[in-house]
């Protein structure tokens, strides 16, 4: 079986070929950063302006280089939420008409399922049931995932996700739009222990998060310092070794709750390897199975929309609509429809 899959959620553009015998066959992706740094953020219309210019020839970039011929395709995965909606109407019409043309199915497919089990792509050993940590740029949540399909959000984040707090802390120290990557390398110059950081709902009796008081807290502490260039690197490691702090001990107490030994982290912040080094030293100590997803596959790619439309086209557990489907909230514990 062999998916091509599109990738359109929020700003990047990803196009995809997996299949099931082979493997990844291709995966690009384009960027928007330039058009949306100056903003400090994504802005959603000229996002999804920029994506009606870049998708359908990555489409025919992606077929070309593999010279896949467009026959062999049995399926068309796309994004249908959760994200911008004139971002994923592109990346929907274009999918709807491709697999209208071959007459072969289309799958939504939800963008945190994606996340969720792209260390899959290239491991086949990680199994159900697990524990699922996602951060991304607008999520943060801790899953329970019992089977292929079926997904209960334990908890989320109740403001900001953690993503998100990492671009804003990023933006006041000039550091460029996304962010995370460069604040990770910003706070490598500090040290830990010069400042004491509150620690929001670590201890709470539930598994959501809230970042926003200590976001505000950080860049208090930013606008403070701003003349001392230690200090800044200082605050910006304390505020990165407080944010995994909270994110691990909850996602152990769900492990504890549940009695699952697998974790599985993903999404964008899953690319901190501060973060991955902490989890090994935390987690291997209680022998729980770490998964998370290669490098290429921790922020927004076409590789895990493609996998996941080929297990729910396998499994027949994709939804199926005569018109397009977009759902901008879909929420991940409402998968099979
Ligand atoms: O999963 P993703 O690509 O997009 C969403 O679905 O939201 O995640 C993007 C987020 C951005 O906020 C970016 O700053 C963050 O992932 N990110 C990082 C790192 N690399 C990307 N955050 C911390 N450390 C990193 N190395
Ligand atoms: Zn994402």
């Amino acid at each position: 079986m062999r998916i091509l899959g599109i990738e359109t959620s929020f700003d990047d553009t990803g196009v995809a070929v997996y299949d099931s015998k082979l493997g990844l066959l291709i995966n690009e992706i384009r960027h928007q950063d330039k058009i949306h740094s100056k903003y400090g953020g994504v802005v959603p219309e000229l996002a999804f302006r920029e994506y009606i210019y870049q998708v359908a020839p990555l489409v025919q970039y992606v077929i070309k280089k593999k010279n896949i011929s467009f026959n062999s395709i049995d399926g068309i995965a796309y994004t249908a939420g959760p994200g911008l909606s004139g971002s994923l109407l592109i990346g929907s019409a274009i999918s709807c008409a491709l697999a209208y043309a071959g007459e072969i199915p289309v799958i939504p497919v939800n963008h945190m399922e994606g996340h969720l089990l792209s260390p899959m792509i290239e491991n086949n050993n990680m199994k159900f049931p697990f524990i699922g940590l996602l951060v991304s740029g607008k999520h943060t949540q801790l899953i329970n995932a019992c089977k292929f399909g079926q997904y209960e959000i334990l908890g989320q984040t109740l403001d900001d996700a953690v993503g998100e707090v990492f671009d804003k802390i990023a933006h006041a120290l000039h550091l460029g739009y996304p962010g995370g990557y460069a604040l990770s390398k910003f706070a490598q110059k500090g040290n830990l222990g010069n400042f004491v950081f509150p620690k929001p709902m670590k201890c709470s009796l539930n598994f959501n998060f809230s970042f926003s008081g200590l976001k505000t807290f950080t860049l208090n502490l930013i606008r403070r310092y701003i003349n001392n260039m230690q200090a800044l690197y200082d605050i910006a490691c304390e505020f990165e070794y407080t944010i995994f702090d909270i994110l691990i001990y909850k996602a152990i107490q769900a492990l504890q709750m549940t009695g699952y030994t697998r974790l599985v982290v993903a999404g964008g912040v899953s690319a901190n390897y501060k973060f991955i080094s902490l989890l090994k030293n935390k987690i291997g100590l209680d022998n729980i199975e770490l998964y998370f997803p290669s490098i290429n596959f921790c922020t927004d790619n076409a590789a895990m929309i493609a996998y996941v439309g080929m297990m729910h086209l396998k499994l027949n557990t994709y939804i199926k609509r005569k018109n397009i489907f977009i759902d901008p909230k879909w929420s991940i514990d409402n998968i099979v429809k």
